[in-house]
């Protein structure tokens, strides 16, 4: 059984809800299955020290989990058009890593929450792509044979999977936005199974 790692940040749930819908795509491909993880928050103050286990949800990420990978599916709400610092701070801990090109070669894709239609999507999902790039990951997007991806009055791009949450963080994922993510869990693990054989 091979593994997709689905890998995010979420504050009041949103990305949360897209990652569950991210692996169940990946585990609706046979011989693929998800391995579900998040990361601590990090503090201005430096003193502050996080429980090295989440009070709920999935465990927090080790760079072990991203060796043993055959892809990546990276989910953060924007923050000001830009991927949230605990994200970005594992990510700028992953140098070993890529000084022995250890993600190299294994696909790789990016999802976002707003709470605005027009906050800064599609640059969250740039933003992200960058140090996966720097990685020599092969980046999946959503392509346009995907019908939701016209018919979507909300979140959907050919970047990766997004969701407008809504000012109040009160928007459940819609219909299309949910297909959205479990077609890039899908696309993802597809690919990671035909780049092992
Ligand atoms: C500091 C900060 C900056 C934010 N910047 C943006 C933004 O640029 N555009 C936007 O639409 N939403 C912005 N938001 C809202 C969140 O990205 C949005 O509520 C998201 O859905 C939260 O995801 P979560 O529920 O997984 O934490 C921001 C929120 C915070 C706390």
């Amino acid at each position: 059984m091979k593994e997709i790692l689905v890998l995010y940040y979420s504050h009041t749930g949103a990305v949360k809800e897209m990652a569950r819908a991210v692996a169940r795509g990946v585990e609706s491909v046979p011989g693929m299955s998800a391995r579900v993880r998040t990361v601590p928050r990090v503090s201005s103050v430096i003193e502050a020290v996080e429980s090295p286990v989440p009070a709920s949800g999935p465990p927090y990420v080790e760079l072990r989990d991203l060796e043993e990978c055959a892809g990546l599916a990276l989910g953060s709400p924007t923050r000001f058009g830009n991927m949230a610092a605990p994200l970005k701070y594992f990510l700028d801990g992953t140098g070993g890593l890529w000084l022995r090109g250890a993600m190299a070669g294994k696909p790789a894709a990016v999802f976002t929450s707003t709470a605005t239609l027009h906050g800064g999507q599609e640059t969250t999902l740039l933003s992200m792509l960058l140090p996966l790039l720097h990685h020599g990951m092969l980046i999946v997007g959503l392509p346009y044979t995907e019908p939701d991806l016209t018919s979507t009055t909300s979140g959907g791009s050919p970047y990766g999977a997004t969701h407008v949450a809504g000012s109040g963080a009160d928007r459940p994922l819609s219909q299309e936005e949910q297909r959205l993510c479990v077609s890039l869990g899908r696309r993802l693990a597809q690919t990671a199974s035909r780049l092992a054989t």
